[in-house]
């Protein structure tokens, strides 16, 4: 096997070349935790393409948390989520280390989570996604550097081919079909056909996946820089459908995506939920369990075209087009926007967002109050009717305001 230490030399940063070094002092100082300690992982993929990676994932062989507690303390950092499969995550504020111990993983029945088995490294290896993601580069001091690669990783980085291990991959864990169409568009590699027959076959073991791993993986999706080409292969392979018969994302909206590349995920969500169903929607959310930001994204887009052929009525006044607009998250408008046609609904959307949502009466409550309106609904009510006076500029000035209110008072009281 080749040695890569003096590419680690050469390509990690200096702070991470460090952190690896301590990682590997603290390793032969226990020797009663740990007898083998490897880089896995996005690193270990990264580093041979060439590519920067942030995140160091360690396998043990021996006692993960154990390891995880020495190395924390070497480093002056902590440990944080430690979980039940032996791993844990060592923090030191500039870094993240996660620390797993090597292990077997057997799946009761597909999709579930798994029993895991503390093993070695090749047993480790062998439970990994795919080929690219299952080398291992030995850190102890004897080994330093050696790459390991039992199931040519290499190879496939050269040729840019996405293999997962053995042909049970998906049904062990269905989400490594999202993990397929994301890794496949950030590296641009080709999903090998072998492995995308297994993953279409599996997919119906989405069933058995919870709603929140499922929604972590969509996140990690949007998260992507090549997000619209996953989404769409997602979309191609019946993936999305395999999550939800209703899950399904619109051309316009894949579009849309593609020419937001700077946007926030949520404003990606509502570019999808826009042209979902209502039944679609509800459908959807019920499957993956959004937070309520989510759910609102998801949900609007049937509402808004409710009242979409409305906004295309040349008469609307500006007081007509707030009504129609206000009770919607302004993401959601505008996830519309991107999408409208140049007709006149893409131009009410468009004053709506970026101008009669903020036009405000110049009067407050108290100054109604000062001309003798009574406390109490009445307030809100003429605070309402200065308000559509001046979105349809009705109203200019203060003493407009004020005439308004005076001539309501004569006709309400
Ligand atoms: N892994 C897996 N099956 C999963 C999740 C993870 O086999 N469903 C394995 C892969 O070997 C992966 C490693 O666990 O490389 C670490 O997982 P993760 O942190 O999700 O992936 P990275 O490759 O480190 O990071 P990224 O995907 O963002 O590049």
């Amino acid at each position: 096997m080749p040695n890569v230490a003096a590419l680690m030399e050469r390509s990690l940063p200096r702070h991470i070349l460090d952190a690896l070094r301590s990682a590997s002092a603290v390793a032969s100082q226990e020797p009663g935790i740990v007898s083998e300690l490897y880089l896995v992982g996005g690193m270990v993929r990264d580093l041979v393409r060439g590519e920067g990676s942030a995140d160091i994932d360690l396998s043990v062989v021996g006692d993960g948390p154990g390891y995880a507690a020495a190395l924390a303390s070497h480093l002056g950092g902590q440990v944080t989520k430690v979980s039940e499969f032996g791993t844990a995550t060592v923090e030191t504020g500039s870094l993240s280390i996660d620390v797993a111990t090597a292990r077997t993983e057997t799946y009761e029945h597909p999709g579930a989570l798994p029993e895991v088995t503390p093993a070695g490294i090749t047993e480790d290896l062998a439970r990994r996604d795919f080929t690219v993601n299952a080398m291992a580069i030995d850190l102890s001091n004897g080994g330093w550097g050696e790459l390991i690669d039992p199931h040519g990783g290499m190879a496939d980085l050269m040729m840019k081919r996405l293999r997962s291990l053995h042909p049970a991959s998906f049904a062990d864990d269905p989400t490594r079909a999202l993990r397929a169409v994301r890794y496949e568009a950030r590296l641009a590699f080709t999903l090998q056909p072998a492995t995308v027959n297994d993953m279409q076959r599996d997919c119906v073991h989405f069933d058995a996946v919870s709603p929140a791993r499922v929604l972590a993986e969509l996140r990690r999706i949007l998260d992507e820089t090549a997000r619209t080409r996953a989404l769409s292969r997602a979309e191609e392979l019946g993936i999305l459908g395999s999550i939800s018969p209703a899950f399904r994302i619109a051309g316009r909206s894949l579009k849309a995506i593609e020419e937001t590349p700077d946007r926030e995920p949520l404003f990606h969500v509502a570019l999808i939920g826009a042209r979902l169903t209502q039944a679609e929607a509800a459908s959807l959310i019920e499957r993956i369990d959004p937070p309520a930001d989510w759910r609102e994204a998801l949900g609007a887009g049937s509402t808004y075209r409710e009242i979409a052929s409305i906004l295309e009525r040349s008469d609307l006044r500006p007081s007509e087009i707030a009504e129609l607009l206000e009770g919607f998250p302004v993401l959601a408008l505008e996830a519309q926007l991107q999408l409208a046609p140049a007709t006149r609904q893409k131009a009410a959307l468009r004053s709506w967002l970026d101008e009669l949502r903020f036009r405000e009466p110049l009067l407050s409550g108290n100054d109604l109050l000062e001309a003798g309106v009574p406390q109490g609904p009445l307030i809100g009510q003429l605070l309402d009717e200065l308000r559509r006076a001046r979105l349809d500029r009705a109203v200019g000035t203060r003493d407009d305001e004020l005439t308004l209110v005076k001539r309501r008072l004569r006709v309400l009281l």
